[in-house]
């Protein structure tokens, strides 16, 4: 006798779904069978039993544009349990020339008495020095193996030039640590900015004049050669178009070290919307691209070239958005998306635009993987962490910012006839959010993970 089973649903399983009952024990998966029996029993009848979501790409309490973006460790928990996430994957923040290590603890100080599901942290920087060198091995033992970089931002002090590019990934290839890296041409931005700060054209249709598709296949290109060069593995965030997914996915034919991560809002909005009088608050940084852009990046995501998605949650309100002033150099940039996240994506399995297997490997099996917290997250296999989603593919929710949990007043998707919503969300074992009752879970309820280094045999 298990102590829950959840019964008679239609459990992801090598790839597929099987007509099967799952067990748990404490915080573990016990099994996946046939005619199961527990003490409780949860009937899942017509549901679909997944792995928890991971979205390996939010940003907390970011401080962007004299804005913070709006949720903190705590209500993107919420949002995140909500949307059938169990894991996510925030980041650190250097501060001056501060070593990797100060940020982390910091943030994990913020993190902790607020998470309420499990996560983990990238350790960000903008500045390569020698303490940040030095603890890299620190770093990848406390159980961070991923360092984000950019190669944009340069007027706020973010972007790497070529040559600490250079040094940084030699070095996070000999210490085993993955670089993730937010891939746009900043020199080039930067000068098509200023032209058109010059010219009095910053209003919102200028995002893409002056963040153009070819800046991010240039800085894609680019940062294979260094990981070719290198042998470092690179994960390039939130690829925004299908040139970028592409040329991704040509470089690593070619024998180069790279994965790549795309955003719901690349495969749902397109730049039609970056008009006046509202069209800031779709701003987000790579701009969101043109109907084909879009329809490629779909295409690559249905044959696996671009292998995750993830939501690059940064959510503002409309007064924080509407600060901007008409100047998109003022504009908080980025957009919510934790709670709409795996129904957007399995929104996709339902218009056939990619398969099941894609979409669940997409959000969970994929950046478990490469981030080093496979299997225990990511899969349903009995021993590992009972993180479940229990979906129902049968109802039709149009998205409506009034009835989610995320701390803004808009949804970017709004109206929007979204097949399908999650019904039920369990962590390591336990109710943390379902439909009739809300929230369920604890602040502060959710773990540190520490990571393993990424799996060599996905790259
Ligand atoms: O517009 C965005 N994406 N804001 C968050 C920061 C980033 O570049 O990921
Ligand atoms: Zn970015
Ligand atoms: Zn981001």
């Amino acid at each position: 006798m298990f102590e829950l089973v959840l019964k008679n649903g239609q459990v992801f399983w090598e790839d597929s779904l099987i007509a099967a009952d799952l067990a748990i024990n404490g915080e573990k998966i016990a099994a996946v069978g046939f005619g199961l029996s527990g003490r409780r029993e949860i009937d899942v009848s017509g549901r679909w039993v997944l792995p928890g979501a991971i979205d390996a790409h939010t940003h907390f309490s970011l401080p962007f544009a004299g804005a913070i973006s709006a949720d903190d460790f705590y209500s993107g928990s919420i949002a995140g349990a909500a949307g059938g996430v169990t894991t996510f994957i925030d980041f650190t923040a250097q501060k001056g020339d501060e070593g990797v290590l100060e940020s982390l603890s910091r943030r994990k100080a913020e993190a902790d008495p607020l998470v309420g599901i499990d996560y983990s942290l990238h350790a960000c920087i903008g500045r390569y020095n020698k303490t940040v060198e030095e603890q890299l091995p620190q770093l990848a033992a406390e159980g961070v193996t991923s360092l984000k970089i950019f190669m944009a931002y340069g007027k706020s002090g973010l972007m790497q030039n070529d040559a600490s590019l250079l040094k940084v990934l030699s070095a996070c290839r000999q210490h085993g640590i993955l670089i993730t890296v937010h891939a746009e041409n900043g020199v080039i931005i930067d000068a098509l900015t200023d032209a058109a700060t010059e010219a009095g054209e910053l209003g919102i249709e200028a995002l893409p004049k002056t963040r153009p598709v070819f800046t991010e296949v240039e800085a894609i290109r680019r940062i294979s050669d260094f990981a070719r060069h290198t042998g470092c593995k690179v994960y390039v965030v939130h690829v925004s178009s299908g040139d970028g997914a592409h040329t991704l996915w040509g470089e690593r034919v070619n024998g180069s070290p790279l994965a790549g991560e795309t955003c719901p809002q690349y495969l749902y909005l397109d730049d039609s919307m970056l008009v006046p009088p509202d069209g800031h608050l779709w701003g987000c940084c790579p701009p969101i691209r043109s109907k084909p852009q879009q329809d490629l990046l779909w295409k690559c995501l249905a044959t696996g070239e671009i292998a995750v998605i993830a939501t690059d949650h940064c959510p503002f309100t409309r007064a924080d958005k509407n600060t901007w002033n008409n100047k998109i150099t003022s504009l908080p940039m980025g957009l919510p998306g934790i709670e709409t996240f795996p129904g957007l994506v399995l929104n996709g399995v339902h218009s056939e635009k990619l398969s099941l297997k894609r979409a669940v490997r997409a959000i969970s099996e994929n950046p478990a993987r490469i981030f080093g917290l496979y299997p225990e997250k990511g899969s349903l296999i009995p021993g590992t962490d009972a993180d479940v989603m229990i979906y129902n593919p049968d109802c039709n929710t149009p998205i409506s910012a009034r009835s989610m949990h995320m701390r803004t007043d808009y949804s970017p998707y709004e109206g929007l006839a979204c097949r399908g919503r999650n019904e039920m969300t369990l962590l390591r074992g336990q109710i943390v959010f379902n439909q009739a009752e809300g929230w369920k879970g604890q602040k502060g309820g959710g773990k540190f993970l520490k990571r393993k280094a990424t799996d060599p045999d996905f790259f």
